[in-house]
């Protein structure tokens, strides 16, 4: 609306996430790891195909604007753990405690079983928040795409990753063509869920690529999920992935496994948020 750039639109949008101690699946206030450590991998991707991206990030609230700087000052894509954290601090970055008293609470509940069975997004129907303490009718990750209005598009994607993960563990959202992919000529995706499926089938590179071949936003990301379905149906049923995407026109749409998923579009005059009706079960 105000002539910005896509590029800043995407970082600053996911700012707010990042920093809302009451969202606990990005950031602040993300859960933990199953040893107590909040860990955050984030990526972002401009329209001419520079990235950045760093993964168990610990003590930043804001991952996302690590990994632009990465992107912009650094001949590297992606750091990692203790060289990402000594890059943020310096760069001028302050060292925080990313674990709230609530997902610390949290934690301590999950350690009195401590079983590996992650429910990661809501829209799973054998999810329940109300059974997991704390949680909140949530994504778990925040994947935003932009397009500005010169036409350029722009992504990011941030988040705290699966809740109680092992220590080290690394999903999707900090891997360029998984949880985000831009191609300035065709459009952009960007995705939600059980990171490893994702890996598994560089997500939102598919998306992009599907849009290449003509397919339009929903279709493409449909067929993504199909993938994902067809490859290990046996997993499928129990987890969520969702992609979102954009194309060159302006044309965007969302498929996810599970039903309900929800997505935010904002344009000139609207802000809407949708729940999406189609999607596989
Ligand atoms: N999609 C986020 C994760 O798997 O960590």
């Amino acid at each position: 609306k105000n002539n910005g750039s896509a590029l800043d639109a995407v970082e600053k949008g996911v700012h707010v996430p990042e920093a809302d101690p009451n969202n606990q699946s990005v950031g602040l206030g993300g859960f933990p790891d199953r040893d107590g450590i909040v860990t955050l991998d984030a990526c972002i991707m401009d329209e001419l195909g520079n990235c950045g991206s760093v993964a168990a990030l610990q003590n930043i609230v804001h991952p996302i604007s690590v990994a632009r700087l990465v992107m912009e000052k650094t001949p590297h894509v992606m750091l990692v753990g203790e060289g990402a954290l000594k890059f943020a601090l310096e760069q001028g970055f302050k060292k925080e405690n990313l674990l709230t008293p609530k997902s610390e609470k949290d934690w301590k509940e999950w350690l009195k079983k401590s079983e590996y069975n992650p429910q990661i997004n809501s829209e799973n129907k054998s999810f329940r928040p109300d059974k997991l303490p704390g949680n909140k009718l949530n994504h778990d990750t925040i994947g935003m795409l932009a397009m500005d209005a010169k036409g350029n598009l722009s992504g990011a994607c941030t988040t705290s990753g699966m809740g109680f993960k092992m220590h080290g563990r690394v999903g999707d959202s900090p891997i360029i063509g998984a949880g985000l992919f831009v191609d300035n000529e065709v459009g952009a995706a960007t995705s939600t869920g059980v990171g490893e499926e994702v890996i598994r089938n560089v997500g939102s590179f598919l998306v992009v690529e599907l849009m290449r071949q003509g397919y339009s936003p929903e279709e493409a990301c449909k067929a993504a999920v199909m993938r994902i379905i067809k490859k290990k149906p046996e997993i499928a049923k129990d987890i969520q992935v969702g992609f979102l995407a954009i194309n060159k026109q302006g044309k965007y749409g969302a498929y996810a496994i599970q039903k309900g998923f929800s997505f935010a579009v904002c344009d000139k005059t609207d802000q809407k948020l949708l729940i999406k009706g189609k999607s596989y079960y």
